[in-house]
């Protein structure tokens, strides 16, 4: 049996990127044999760089009715928030009392900050401690990840290894990250990486006459209708592709190559593949939206099986610390 866990921050509305990047192959690997799973909304680490309550409330709701919108079943995976299950932060301290100091001051989410220190709060310093205590608590075998996130699996593995050896026993698992070797990565609409950070991302789950907005607005280059244009450099394309069969991107292909066929075109059939391909999950999604009760029922099934977990680690952990 092995343990995969991740977490979502609750920082924004998961967008297409982080749907087809994190929540889609996270809920695969959740039904594969032999697997136990624990989905987790971080809403702690989300304080880090959120702190208005009311949007850290809604995001948390957001995330949670992304995920069971797209299928996670709350009663095979273990699908909690975070801060429902507080033991993490009594782990956090223990392990911070086990951390060395430049380990984290090495760490990119720190370092790439350094130079503008008086922005930094030591929960962002420390915030890969607690990722480590998420990991850790759970004993966590796979964690699968964004390319990012590398470094803070590595530092929690290097945090299990160094208390197993000061313990002399292996109290905790020691985790390995579980990188998507699709490599999918979704562009934006202005051709970065779809991101939250750079405004760019498309909310697939928004009313159609705003999602119509956005996608109008992918950039394109100028051609006009009747030229011919090239698909593998046009992001409408791109996105495109990232979600239709082979027949329907052969179909797009050929329009774009033979002219004739506006970027406008183009950015009609995404949109109405959009919402073709998620008809279901945009109605579940809006359905939890407006059913808040009915979301914090499916999170508590979830939160009194990791509180159990969690209070037997902790016992574990206590008995090797203080006698
Ligand atoms: P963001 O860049 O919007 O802040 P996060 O860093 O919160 O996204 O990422 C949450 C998860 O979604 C991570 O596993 C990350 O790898 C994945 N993800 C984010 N953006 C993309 C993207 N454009 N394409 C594919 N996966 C993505
Ligand atoms: N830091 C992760 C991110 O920004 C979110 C996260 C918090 C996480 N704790 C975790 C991911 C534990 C995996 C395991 O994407």
């Amino acid at each position: 049996m092995s343990r995969i866990l991740t977490g979502i921050q609750s920082t924004n509305v998961p967008h297409l990127g982080n749907i087809l990047g994190a929540i889609l192959p996270a809920i695969e690997l959740s039904k594969k044999d032999n697997t136990e799973s624990l989905f987790f909304i971080a809403d702690f680490h989300a304080l880090t760089s959120l702190k208005n309550p009311t949007l850290i409330k809604e995001n948390t709701m957001a995330v949670a009715a992304a995920w069971l919108a797209f299928g996670l079943d709350s009663t095979k995976t273990i699908f909690y928030r975070q801060s429902k299950v507080p033991q993490v932060s009594e782990l956090t301290w223990y392990l911070n009392c086990y951390t060395p100091y430049p380990m984290l001051a090495n760490a990119h989410s720190f370092k790439d900050k350094g130079d503008r220190l008086s922005d930094v709060n030591v929960g962002l310093f420390t915030y890969p401690v607690l990722m480590a205590a998420d990991i850790l608590l759970y004993d966590t075998n796979l964690v699968p990840v964004g390319k990012d996130q590398i470094q803070h699996i590595e530092i929690a593995a290097d945090i299990a290894r160094s208390f197993n050896f000061k313990a002399g026993k292996n109290l905790f698992v020691v985790p390995e990250a579980l990188i998507n070797d699709r490599g999918m990565l979704v562009p934006g609409i202005d051709g970065q990486k779809m991101s939250k950070s750079y405004n760019n991302f498309i909310n697939i789950f928004l009313p159609e006459k705003e999602l119509k907005k956005i996608v109008m607005s992918i950039v394109t280059d100028s051609k006009g209708i009747g030229d011919a244009k090239d698909p593998s450099m046009d992001n409408v394309f791109k996105i495109f592709k990232l979600l239709a069969n082979e027949t329907q991107t052969e179909e797009l292909r050929q329009n774009y190559i033979k002219g004739g066929f506006g970027y406008g075109q183009a950015k009609t059939a995404l949109l109405q593949l959009i919402l073709d391909n998620y008809k279901e999950q945009r109605i579940n999604y809006n359905k939890f939206m407006a059913n808040i009760s009915a979301l914090e029922k499916e999170l508590a099934i979830g939160e009194v099986k990791a509180s159990k977990i969690a209070n037997e680690k902790l016992k574990q952990i206590r008995e090797v610390l203080y006698f």
